[in-house]
């Protein structure tokens, strides 16, 4: 049985979770506000819990209808409606959560712009008999799961098969390494080799489940996936973030990002960049080669990407950065670092977000013949 997480204050892990997730939602709601003709967008919390801890802090479900609140004034001046569907198997907890949402929203207040259902079912049946609806609109899905039991193979593949939607889901390593001893194992992940998740460090399994995740990506499908690893003592969570839009994965990686200057994919230095960046005896020594960190190496992979094209466009410099799971202030600095040592040259300013790449035409930068 997994402890109740709604039972005890949330702790630091707990609260990067729900900050990237409500940052996110911040993030995405503005876009669907603002895009003619949008209609409705739906967001769904399958694994709602009862909406807060003892303490009052609020969980996912209270947090989406905070950040709707502060919408209010752009989804009555739109023609838009936003239905919310909260969903908690547990009864005890649904009947808490019936009544922390009842405390917090006021359906009078909405009129019929924002509609909230609350369930009481298992997330794999709800998502099933919600799946029609889902393919009608934009969606933002959070599927805070215990464990790892409820993403599947088979779930996983209806998620990248629906359009307009961008899911964060959440698993726990320790967790999975305990069902890969399982029986129950091979009916949930067929494709996997138990004794693959057993032999690994905890730190790996994040990443073998986000390999075994992009797998199943078919290749005419452009979902593109990105973790986020949380270390909470001895153990290692992950949050994966989905999406086929560009749009919502330069959100998710600016967030990422500002959660984490170092490496943007964990609350730890997961990789040792910090390490990699402190002077050592070694550094005096000339055939030592100081180990670079990930924004290092991801820099000089642009130069190179730049320097052997010779002339690229801000459009397939933004396309490679979120890529390479980088936000476009890395790209941005970079180009501009190029530019001053005059190995490339420009006209005027040059951007690199979603707007001024894909929406408007894109700009030259051009390799200087010395470059
Ligand atoms: C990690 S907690 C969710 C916490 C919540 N998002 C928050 O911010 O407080 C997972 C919740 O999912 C519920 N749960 C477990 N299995 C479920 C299932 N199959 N379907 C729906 N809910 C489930 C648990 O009772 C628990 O409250």
């Amino acid at each position: 049985m997994a402890k109740d997480i709604n039972k005890e204050s949330y702790d630091e892990a707990t609260l990067t979770k729900l900050d990237i997730f409500e940052q996110y939602l911040l993030a995405w709601l503005p876009v669907f506000i603002q895009t003619p003709y949008t209609g409705e967008v739906m967001i769904c919390d399958f694994f709602a819990g009862s909406g807060q801890d003892p303490e009052k802090v609020p969980g996912s479900p209270l947090r989406i209808l905070r950040t709707i609140d502060k919408y209010r004034d752009d989804i009555f001046s739109k023609n838009i409606t936003v239905r919310i569907i909260f969903n908690e198997a547990a009864a005890d907890k649904h009947d808490e959560l019936k009544a922390a949402v009842n405390s917090s929203f006021d359906q009078n207040s909405w009129k019929e712009k924002v509609s909230v259902l609350c369930f009481n079912g298992e997330f794999q049946n709800l998502f099933r008999q919600q799946y029609e609806q889902l393919k009608r609109q934009p969606n933002l899905l959070f599927i805070d799961q215990y464990g790892v039991k409820e993403v599947t193979g088979e779930i996983f593949q209806m998620l990248v098969e629906l359009n307009k939607t961008d899911f964060l889901f959440f698993m726990s390593s320790s967790a999975m390494k305990r069902f890969a001893g399982t029986p129950e194992f091979k009916t949930h992940f067929p494709d996997i080799d138990p004794a693959k998740i057993a032999d690994a460090k905890y730190e790996d399994i994040h990443r073998i489940m986000l390999e075994y995740y992009q797998g199943k990506i078919p290749d005419d499908n452009e979902t593109k996936l990105y973790p986020f690893t949380l270390k909470k003592g001895a153990n290692i969570y992950g949050l994966v973030f989905g999406s086929k839009h560009l749009l919502g994965v330069e959100k998710f990686l600016d967030l990422a990002w500002d959660q984490n200057k170092i490496n943007g994919e964990a609350n730890f230095d997961i990789d040792e960049d910090v390490q990699k960046k402190e002077a050592t005896l070694f550094d005096s020594m000339p055939d030592y080669k100081r180990p670079k960190t990930k924004r290092e190496i991801f820099e000089d992979c642009l130069e190179n990407f730049i320097i052997s094209h010779r002339e690229v466009t801000n459009r397939d410099i933004y396309y490679f950065t979120l890529d390479h799971g980088h936000p476009k202030s890395h790209a941005r600095e970079c180009v501009s670092r190029l530019k001053k040592d005059g190995k490339v040259e420009y006209k005027g300013n040059i951007g690199f977000s979603y707007d001024r790449c894909v929406k408007k035409e894109p700009k030259i930068i051009k390799v200087k013949n010395n470059g």
